[in-house]
């Protein structure tokens, strides 16, 4: 999958006034990463395009490895507040900080505006409704809280990650 991947840049100012350099995704859809609008959250990604609703964005790349392989990475990870780690079925896990793309910039919402869609060992992170440009891409993480991250999304959310 990797290898199939295109992306290229270019510094442009967006309608909304969102700046960045912007890629283009494996579906050709454009993408920015920026600061991210979530607390203390570090970068994000943004729509550089209108995206329709079901549209596949991206998908999330990183290295396949085992679910026991990946526990131990993800124990290095959460020691230092992060998550990194996409499970694709109960024994392959992607490890978005090996060999990831833009996706792994993208940040959980409890209300987020994209969903995650796994078909055999890519994941496609889709539009979960019309998205405008600027608006800054989430999805649910889904951990059940396992990292122990206080969820910023929204002022006062009392969720964890
Ligand atoms: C897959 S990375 C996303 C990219 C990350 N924002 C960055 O700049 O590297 C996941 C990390 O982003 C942060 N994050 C994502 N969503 C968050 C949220 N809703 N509230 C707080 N931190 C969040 C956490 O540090 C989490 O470990
Ligand atoms: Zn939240």
């Amino acid at each position: 999958m990797r290898g199939l991947y295109r992306s290229f840049g270019y510094t442009g100012e967006m309608p909304s006034g969102v700046v960045g350099r912007v890629e283009v995704t494996v579906t050709g859809r454009r993408v920015v990463r920026r600061k991210s609008k979530i607390k203390g959250a570090g970068f994000g990604v943004y729509a550089a395009q209108p995206f329709n609703k079901n549209m596949r964005i991206v998908d999330y790349q990183g290295e396949l490895i085992s679910a026991s392989k990946s526990d131990w990475r993800e124990r290095r990870y959460q020691a230092k507040g992060m998550i990194w780690s996409f499970t694709v079925s109960r024994r392959l896990v992607r490890d978005g900080n090996v060999g990831g793309n833009i996706a792994r910039f993208i940040n959980h919402s409890c209300k987020p505006n994209c969903y995650s869609e796994i078909v055999k060992h890519t994941v496609w992170i889709r539009a979960a409704r019309n998205i405008k440009t600027g608006e800054e891409l989430t999805y649910d993480y889904n951990t059940g809280g396992e990292a122990g991250i206080q969820c910023m999304c929204r002022p006062g959310c009392k969720n964890k990650i």
